[in-house]
């Protein structure tokens, strides 16, 4: 079952299958999610998913596999 991935505030839509990693996703959507170290400790790359109530590193992200669709906030944060 895929699941359909909505990246805000682009308001761009893609398909994505579960397990697929977040940071595939967003660049198949043409999405730019600013990354740094890919491994996790630079937090570079956060985001927010609607629901879940901490922010996401992307790069250490993955399509979930019991959603059918994920809201993805990207943040338009200037210093990065
Ligand atoms: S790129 Fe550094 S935490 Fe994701």
């Amino acid at each position: 079952m895929s699941v359909t991935v909505h990246f805000l505030p682009d308001k761009v839509t893609v398909t994505a299958e579960p397990g697929e990693p977040l940071l595939n996703v967003a660049d198949r959507a043409g999405i730019t999610i600013p990354t740094g170290c890919l491994m996790g400790s630079c937090f570079a790359c956060e985001v927010e998913i609607e629901g879940q109530e901490n922010p996401v590193r992307a790069c250490l992200a993955s399509i979930p596999i019991d959603e059918s669709v994920l809201i993805v906030h990207r943040y338009d944060d200037p210093i990065w």
